[in-house]
């Protein structure tokens, strides 16, 4: 297939980066597209990742950046938080960018979903421009998460160290915190937990519930699979996650600031290319 680029310069202020793509590239023509993995359920991946390693080095950078409550109109939520290890060189504001990739001051309150863009006219560098957190943070930069960080075969877009805090968790734990992710094509998720307690339980709309025990790392299709994440008991307890982000079908290049597709482009689903290997070089193949 004929490679295609995009200069970020190039795309309109009115754009995210992706609703740009979707109507320069006609990408949506492979959304239909199958994976040979099951789709229905989270995926826990075989890995060879130095686990001990990653747990004490995110806990360095929290100790050091404290999570930040989610951002909205009306201030921000505590019990859902985080610190940013991606960030937008060109983001709209001057939010700090350890911190950018945490909801938006002018949204409101739980509305952060890719389909909750109506509230804004311009979309290019905003919270929801998920390919356009193409950076890494000063924090991830200066932090020990960097060699595995840099080691993704894809690029990272919007990613952080997300914290939910059970005593700062509000009402939702029956009703609420129910979403869907960014399209698969856009953004393909690894999440990996960090710190966490049995009381904390990951929840796919239908299906049995899960806790998510340290030691493992995950994939799903986060878009298609409504899901939520909270914790069954209010107590000081944290559950801290990786939750990282990668375009599974651009190549980006910061010398030019542009996005190439790649060779996966429209022929590999996003998953396919986590199990296989194709995202991390040691996240792989799937587990029963
Ligand atoms: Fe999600």
């Amino acid at each position: 297939m004929k490679k295609q680029k995009i200069y970020f310069k190039d795309i309109p202020d009115k754009f995210a980066t992706w609703t740009f793509i979707e109507k320069a590239l006609y990408i949506k023509k492979f959304y239909g597209m199958r994976s040979e993995v099951n789709c229905n359920d989270i995926i826990s991946l075989e890995h060879r990742l130095d686990m001990k390693k990653l747990v004490e080095a995110t806990i360095k950078v929290i100790s050091k950046y404290p999570p930040e409550g989610w951002k909205h109109k009306n201030g921000n939520s505590l019990g859902y938080a985080g610190v940013s290890l991606t960030m937008n060189p060109f983001f709209k504001d001057d939010t700090d960018p350890n911190y950018q990739s945490l909801g938006d001051k002018n949204n409101p309150h739980a509305r952060y979903s890719y389909n909750d863009m109506s509230f804004h006219k311009n979309l290019k560098n905003t919270f929801f421009d998920c390919t356009g957190f193409r950076k890494l943070t000063p924090c991830a930069e200066e932090s020990d998460l960097k060699p595995f960080l840099t080691k993704f075969k894809r690029p990272l877009i919007r990613s952080r160290i997300a914290a939910v805090i059970a005593n700062w968790h509000d009402d939702r734990k029956e009703t609420g915190g129910w979403h869907q992710d960014e399209i698969i094509f856009e953004n393909v998720r690894i999440n990996i937990p960090i710190v966490t307690d049995e009381s904390f339980i990951f929840e796919i709309k239908g299906q049995p519930q899960h806790h998510l025990p340290v030691g493992n790392a995950y994939t799903f299709e986060s878009h298609l699979l409504t899901h939520r994440v909270f914790p069954t008991i209010s107590n000081n307890k944290q559950r801290i996650h990786l939750v990282l982000g990668m375009s599974p079908w651009f190549d980006y290049d910061p010398e030019e600031d542009s996005l190439t597709t790649n060779e996966f482009y429209g022929e590999m689903h996003p998953l396919d290319m986590v199990v296989n290997g194709y995202v991390h070089p040691d996240i792989g193949k799937k587990r029963d």
